[in-house]
């Protein structure tokens, strides 16, 4: 594994952690966007001691227990059009790997088209839909077979100068060119998109090419997987990615944030799709365990009641304005850009390649001021926050100030 710090940490609350040498660090990875109420948030944690000490553990294929019940109807309820039945996995890698059988079981199609930059986790299946870097496939050949990749609309990587229809325009021929040369549309199952791109760079699809994507997929009965696993739960300004669009996907896969820390994966699509799933064509022990059923619950529940969602959408309009103010001048920032609190900084250096070394920069500078960020992009190019969507104004001003100041350094070299 990557490690993005060699620090020995002993606990955490809020936007903040602690060394064993009690130094404190603030946190804008958030778990890698898992902990949208911070750290050890103290209705989560009650939530799980409180669920601990009643039942910790029997296997969905027992029957039912209340907690995973009320989380299905829960989800049935937030999440976007009438997508109401829930299947229960431990990992965002799994959920997809889920799906991917899911659309296969469903249509009985073989193929799969996903996005050249996206990333849906390290199982095989997840990884050969992932498409951010050859480094994640190497040395697994061959992969799942069936899996085709076109150009995800992420204008400023695909072209200078390129706009967002232009963009648009081009990956929707793309895919076009690829049900005419490669494979026709009658032999696919699912078409796997990020609506909002995590670690291939914080780009948001155009809501045109999302909205065009559903009527394409409708037209050859090919169903729409949105990966929200990263975006799901308020990240950007929306419950879930898919409502910028005004798009319902057929299968709506979540994990990260879900559960505050503990592990859960969702599989939400509408039942008539789900009871075309055959029984025991799936399963799991773990999946919808009942401590990470309860810890979902209460952190969606603070979610909703502390108004979350509305104000990731107004801190992350704050943020972006604040940027262009502060670091929008410098000629190494290529763009700032993002919704809600889901905020990439795209660097390049002076010969307009992507700027690595100067996220490298400022990634260290920022922890050797105790602040934790990290980057993304397919070279790494991309400074992206993931803070937790409650965090205290005191706390993100003084790790917006160090992340500036940081940049400033960086950029002036
Ligand atoms: C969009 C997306 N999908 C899937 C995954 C995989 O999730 P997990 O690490 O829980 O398997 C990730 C993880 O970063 C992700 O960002």
């Amino acid at each position: 594994m990557t490690r993005i710090t060699n620090l020995v940490i002993k606990r955490a609350h809020g936007a903040k952690f602690w060394t064993v040498d009690d130094e404190e660090y603030l946190d804008f990875v958030s778990g890698v966007a898992v902990n949208a109420l911070g750290h050890t948030h103290p209705e989560v944690v009650e939530a799980i001691q409180e669920q601990a000490g009643s039942l910790i553990h029997l296997g969905l294929n027992y029957g039912y227990y209340e907690s995973a019940v009320n989380l299905a109807e829960k989800l049935a309820e937030i999440t976007p059009g009438e997508l109401d039945t829930v299947f229960f996995s431990n990992s965002g890698a799994e959920a997809i790997d889920g799906a991917i059988k899911l659309a296969r079981a469903a249509t009985g199609r073989p193929a799969l088209i996903a996005f050249e930059g996206s990333f849906h986790g390290r199982t095989i299946g997840a990884t050969t839909l992932t498409a951010s870097s050859a480094k994640y496939k190497k040395h697994y050949e061959p992969l799942m077979g069936g899996v085709h990749h076109i150009p995800y609309p992420y204008a400023l990587q695909l072209g200078a100068g390129m706009s967002e229809q232009e963009a648009t325009a081009y990956s929707l021929d793309r895919l076009q060119k690829l049900f005419e040369l490669q494979v026709d549309p009658s032999q696919v199952a699912a078409i796997i998109i990020e609506p909002f791109m995590g670690e291939g760079g914080y780009v948001p699809a155009p809501v045109a090419f999302l909205q065009e994507l559903r009527k394409i997929t409708e037209k050859h009965g090919i169903l729409l997987v949105f990966d929200e696993v990263q975006t799901g739960f308020g990240r950007t300004g929306k419950m879930f990615a898919a409502e910028h669009a005004g798009v319902t996907p057929d299968i709506l896969v979540l994990a990260k944030a879900i559960a505050s820390g503990m592990p859960l994966g969702a599989i939400v699509a509408k039942r008539e799709l789900h009871e075309k799933w055959p029984v025991a064509g799936h399963g799991s022990t773990f999946g919808g365990n009942p401590i990470s059923c309860a810890a979902a619950l209460a952190s969606i529940n603070v979610i909703v009641r502390e108004q979350l969602v509305e104000r990731a959408a107004a801190l992350g309009q704050q943020i972006v304005e604040r940027f262009n103010r502060s670091i929008g001048h410098f000629p190494a920032v290529a763009q700032i850009r993002g919704t809600g609190l889901m905020i990439g900084v795209e660097f390049k250096d002076q010969d307009g390649n992507p700027g690595t070394k100067l996220v490298a920069a400022i990634r260290e500078e920022a922890l050797k001021n105790k602040l934790l960020v990290t980057g993304c992009g397919v070279y790494g190019q991309t400074i992206r926050l993931m803070l937790p969507l409650n965090i205290a104004e005191e706390d993100l001003d003084q790790g917006l100030t160090i992340l500036e100041q940081a940049i400033a350094k960086a950029a002036a070299n």
